[in-house]
C-alpha cells in the first residue's frame, strides 16, 4: 500500500486552521475545502489519459482527455466537506454516497446509506473522508467499492492515524492513501491525537 503525505506549505497551513479548536464552522469548512483541493489534485496525478487532436487558433496539435470517468465517493457526513473540491478538480466525475456513523462504544461503523453505481470496473475511484482513525469506516467503504468492481482505489484523507493505515495495509486491499498528515496515535476513545476532533461535528454541528 502506498501512502503519500502531501508536503506543501499551503496544505500545512490549511490543516493548522482545521486543527485549531478556536476555528468556527465556516472557517473549518473553508479550510477543508482548500485542503481537499490540494489533496484531490495530488490523488488525481496518476489518472489515465488518452490523446486527442485539438485545433488551436493557429494550428492542430495533440492534447489529452481523461480515459475514464472518475468516481468520487464521499463517506458521510464528514466526507461531504471534501466533495465540492473534488468536483471542482474533476467536474465530470460521478458521485457515490456512502453513509456511515461510527458507534461510540465499539468504534464499528453503522451503515445508513449506500448509493453507489453498480459497476465501477475500469473507473478511477477516489474515496473521500477527512479522518482515518481505526480504519473501520474506510475498510467498510473500500469493501463496498471493491465489491462493485473498483480497483486501485485512492483514499483521500486530511488526517490519518498509524493504526488506521496499518488496518488498511493488513486488509490486503489494493489502495493508495493521499493525506496531509500521519498523526501520532489514537486515544482511548479512538480519536486521532493531536487530530482535530470530530470532523463531522466541526463541519456541520453535533448530532
Ligand atoms: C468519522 C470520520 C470517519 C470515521 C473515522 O465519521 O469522518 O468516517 O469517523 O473513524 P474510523 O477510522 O475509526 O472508522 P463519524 O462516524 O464520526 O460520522 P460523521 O462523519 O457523521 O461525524
Ligand atoms: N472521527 C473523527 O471525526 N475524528 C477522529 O479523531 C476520529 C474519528
Amino acid at each position: 500500500m502506498q501512502v503519500q503525505v502531501v508536503d506543501h506549505p499551503l496544505a500545512a497551513a490549511a490543516l493548522t486552521v482545521m486543527r485549531d479548536e478556536r476555528t468556527a464552522r465556516p472557517q473549518f469548512r473553508a479550510a477543508l475545502h482548500d485542503l481537499a483541493m490540494m489533496l484531490v489534485y495530488e490523488a488525481a496525478r496518476g489518472l489515465p489519459t488518452m490523446p486527442v487532436s485539438v485545433t488551436t487558433p493557429l494550428t492542430t496539435t495533440t492534447g489529452v482527455v481523461l480515459a475514464a470517468e472518475p468516481v468520487v465517493a464521499p463517506v458521510l457526513r464528514a466526507g461531504l466537506g471534501m466533495l465540492p473540491a473534488a468536483l471542482t478538480v474533476m467536474p465530470d466525475a460521478r458521485t457515490a454516497f456512502i453513509g456511515l456513523a461510527r458507534d461510540e462504544a465499539t468504534f464499528e461503523p453503522r451503515v445508513y446509506l449506500e448509493s453507489v453505481p453498480a459497476d465501477l470496473a475500469g473507473r478511477p475511484v477516489f474515496m473521500l473522508d477527512p479522518m482515518l482513525a481505526t480504519g473501520g469506516s474506510a475498510l467498510h467503504a473500500l469493501r463496498l467499492l471493491t465489491a462493485r468492481g473498483a480497483t486501485g482505489i485512492v483514499v483521500v484523507s486530511a488526517v490519518t492515524a498509524p493504526e488506521g493505515l496499518t488496518a488498511l495495509e493488513k486488509s490486503g486491499l489494493d489502495v493508495r492513501v493521499v493525506t496531509a498528515a500521519v498523526d501520532e496515535s489514537l486515544n482511548d476513545v479512538a480519536y486521532i491525537v493531536p487530530g482535530l476532533g470530530d470532523a463531522g461535528d466541526r463541519l456541520y454541528g453535533a448530532v
